[in-house]
Parts: C-alpha cells; sequence; structure tokens
C-alpha cells in the first residue's frame, strides 16, 4: 500500500501510483523549464522534498537546465550539492547537465571535474564538454578534448565537429580548421549540412574566404542557414558585391530569407557603403517579407546612414524607431558623429547613451575623445571625471590570435605584451599605408 497514493482533483479521488505521481511532477517541473518559469519549477521541487520524494535524474536534469543563466548559479551549486548527497552525479543525464550548467556560466574547470569524475561517457557527455569549452574560446582545450575523446575510442558525430569548427572559427584558429575539416573528410562527415555550414564560417573567420567559397560549392543542398553564413563570410571580408550577388541567388533559389539574414546583407552593405542597396534591403525586409525589425537591424541602419555622411538622415531616422532607442543604436550614431565630426549630434546621443548604459566605461571614452578632438577641453575632462568616478573598467574587450602554436591575447590599452614596440611600429606603418591608399579618416 505504501507506493500508492491518494490525490484529490477538483473533488474527485484519484489513486495513483508512486513513481506516477513522480512522472507528473518530473513533467510539470521541465515545462516550467522550458517556458522560463524557473521560480514555479523550484516551488515544485521544494514541495516534492518536503513531501519526503528525492527527484530522479530527469528532476535533476530539468532544474540544472534553469540554472544555466548567472541569476541562478547558485541554485545550481545546491542542486549538484544535492545531487553528490543523492549519488546521481554518475548519471550520463545529470553530469551533462551540470557540465553544460558550469560551461554556461564560463567555469570550464568546474565543468571539466564533473567530466573527468564521470564513469562512462557517451557521445553526449563529450558534446556537451566541447561545446562549453568552445564557447569560452578555449581552441587549445576543445582541440585537447577532442583528441582524448578519439584517443578512448569514441566516435565524434556531426554535432561533435560542427562545434569544434566553431570554436577554430571563433580563435581564428587556421591550422586547427584544417585539421578538423580533414577529420571531417576521413569521418564521411562533409555531407552533413551542420558540418558545412560551419566550415564556411571557420574559414571565413580565419581570413580564407576561398576556402569558404570552395566548402559552399561542394554542397549539394545548400539551406538558409549556409547561405547566411556566406553572406556574412562576405560581409566580413568586405565583399559586398558577392554578397549581394549570393542574397539574390539563395532567394532565386526558392528560400525565403529570415532576419538572420537580412542582417547579414546589410552588414555587407555597411562595411561597402552600398547605401542605396542596403535601404532597399531593408524595404524589402519590411515591406515584402513582414519582417519586424529589431534592434540590430536598426543598428544596421543607422550605421549605413551615419558612416557614409548622411548623418542627419540617420538621427532622423534614430528618432522615427517605434521602439526604445538602444545602446547599440545610439553607440553607432555617436559613431558616425564622431567620424563626420558632428559634435552637437554626438552630445544629444550620448545624453541617452549615459541615462540607459550609465556604467559602461567605453560610452565615456568615446564621448571624451570626441569632445578633446574639437577642444572642447572643459566637456572632456568632465566626461573623464565621470569615467574616473565610476571607475567601473572591469571587463575590458579582448581579442586575440594565434601565431605558430601560441595564442596571443590583447585587451585595450595593453602593455605587457613582449613585442609591444613591434606591434605598435608595424601598427603604424599599416595605418599610414591605409592612409594614403584610401584616404580614410582613421
Ligand atoms: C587559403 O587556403 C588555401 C589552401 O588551403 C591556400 O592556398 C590559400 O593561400 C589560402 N588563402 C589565404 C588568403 O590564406
Amino acid at each position: 500500500m505504501q507506493n500508492l497514493v491518494w490525490l484529490r482533483i477538483q473533488g474527485r479521488f484519484f489513486v495513483l501510483l508512486h513513481i506516477e505521481i513522480l512522472i507528473m511532477l518530473n513533467v510539470m517541473i521541465s515545462c516550467y523549464a522550458l517556458n522560463c518559469l524557473p521560480e514555479e519549477a523550484f516551488r515544485i521541487f521544494n514541495s516534492m522534498r518536503s513531501d519526503g520524494a528525492n527527484g530522479d535524474e530527469f528532476t535533476f536534469s530539468s532544474l540544472l537546465s534553469i540554472c544555466d543563466i548567472l541569476e541562478y548559479y547558485n541554485f545550481g551549486k545546491q542542486v549538484h550539492s544535492l545531487i553528490l548527497k543523492l549519488s546521481f552525479e554518475s548519471d550520463i543525464l545529470v553530469a551533462s547537465a551540470l557540465i553544460n550548467m558550469y560551461a554556461k556560466n564560463e567555469d570550464v574547470i568546474d565543468a571539466k571535474r564533473v567530466f573527468d569524475k564521470m564513469a562512462i561517457r557517451n557521445v553526449v557527455a563529450w558534446n556537451t564538454m566541447i561545446f562549453g569549452c568552445g564557447n569560452n574560446g578555449e581552441v587549445i582545450n576543445v582541440m585537447k578534448i577532442l583528441r582524448d575523446m578519439l584517443f578512448e575510442g569514441i566516435f565524434p558525430d556531426e554535432l561533435t565537429i560542427s562545434s569544434v569548427l566553431s570554436s577554430c572559427g571563433y580563435a581564428s584558429a587556421i591550422t586547427e580548421t584544417q585539421q578538423v575539416h580533414a577529420l571531417a573528410v576521413k569521418l564521411s562527415f562533409q555531407e552533413f549540412v551542420s558540418v558545412s555550414n560551419s566550415l564556411i564560417t571557420a574559414y571565413s573567420k580565419c581570413g580564407n574566404i576561398t576556402n569558404a567559397f570552395k566548402c559552399f560549392r561542394l554542397m549539394l543542398e545548400p539551406d538558409l542557414v549556409t547561405y547566411t553564413s556566406l553572406i556574412n563570410a562576405y560581409a566580413f571580408h568586405g565583399l559586398g558585391k558577392e554578397a549581394t550577388e549570393m542574397f539574390e541567388k539563395m532567394i532565386s533559389c526558392g528560400i525565403k530569407p529570415d532576419r538572420i539574414s537580412f542582417l547579414g546583407i546589410l552588414s555587407a552593405c555597411v562595411h561597402c557603403g552600398f547605401v542605396n542597396t542596403g535601404l532597399h534591403y531593408f524595404k524589402l525586409m519590411t515591406d515584402v517579407y513582414h519582417i519586424i525589425p529589431d534592434s540590430d537591424h536598426y543598428t544596421c541602419l543607422i550605421d549605413l546612414l551615419g558612416r557614409h555622411g548622411f548623418v542627419n538622415e540617420a538621427f532622423e531616422f534614430l528618432k522615427s524607431i517605434p521602439i526604445q532607442a538602444e545602446s547599440n543604436m545610439l553607440g553607432a550614431f555617436i559613431g558616425s558623429c564622431k567620424l563626420h565630426e558632428n559634435i552637437e549630434l554626438a552630445k544629444s546621443a550620448a545624453g541617452k547613451l549615459f541615462a540607459i548604459e550609465p556604467e559602461k566605461i567605453v560610452n565615456y571614452a568615446v564621448m571624451a575623445n570626441i569632445y578633446a578632438s574639437h577642444n572642447h577641453w572643459l566637456d572632456a575632462e568632465r566626461v573623464r571625471k565621470t569615467m574616473r568616478d565610476k571607475n567601473v573598467a572591469k571587463f575590458p574587450g579582448c581579442s586575440w590570435i594565434q601565431v605558430g602554436n601560441q595564442v596571443h591575447s590583447f585587451v585595450s590599452s595593453d602593455k605587457v605584451h613582449p613585442k609591444l614596440l613591434q606591434i605598435f611600429a608595424t601598427l603604424k606603418m599599416l595605418l599610414s599605408s591605409m592612409k594614403e591608399e584610401n584616404g580614410v579618416k582613421l
């Protein structure tokens, strides 16, 4: 009789097995988790616990899936300790959810710790670890995990390969991209659309657009993501004409562009100064495809107009946008004002920007530079003082490049690299020849 539970729902009594109740509660928890209602999920879990039920692997993996955001990270760690107490840590489902949670919260070390303790690791567990590491830009570790995986005789699947490739692209690691490409060919994975799509993006980000295009040409059935990847690749390399041709080809193949592919073509137009073409695509998106632009599309359009000399038009556009101006739109606009030396319009946008993002130091730096370059020293000093008072430059922007097998990373105003002098000398030389060739204002 112990395994039976009486339940009263709307005045009627039901007799259920205990296991059925657990399944019901699990379904509820996972529904709440999927629908982004973390508090409800935890409420159910707590009432379950106070009724003496512990939950099982499904309960825990649902709960952990909630905790992949910073807000619930501490709850996630508590769930982890409960998992240890109840000895669920060796379950593949639970361990994968733990790895995912730690990795999403940028704690790759703890993710790896959970991973290393797993007795049995299937391809899902390996993929979760690779994905988590790759998302944190650790291409060297990703490659190491891939090697370990092959060494242990676990066969990668197409998801493994595309995750590894996207981390290669992210870190601009060309040698690794080529190695993984070779592996993909060896395992006959290049026929998977997802693998080819990742190859296109990886080669493009590593600076080899020729190979990106080759991967595209070999594909039998390129899909929307394929075309979008290639359009983005062309945009990234400043090849506006190729990007528009590809966009037209995509439409003529009967593929319906979505908001992401429109974003790609718009940014290609921004990079290449195709103002009219950009306006045409924006109109095509809203009027023909009835896609409601989001803040990224608006930002592109402001950039397109402002950067290429239409600062007033960009300002009018900014004012006409039906949603609240966001920081990236204002930032793009201020950048244009800086380029075309329109200090008045920059000022009015900066006021709004500081109100939206009072803690973001780079905004103040840009404004201080604009003031200084126009000899508005008092304004410049006022902004610099605000900057110092806030003193919040905790997370400077970081970029990196791989030379040989070493990754060099740089943060803004970084002065620690051993070859600092040579780097700056080369940069100066490049800038002056760029200026000579294009008359670019930098
Ligand atoms: C791209 O890679 C191919 C070989 O894979 C090479 O021949 C070519 O020079 C590379 N292009 C660039 C721009 O690096």
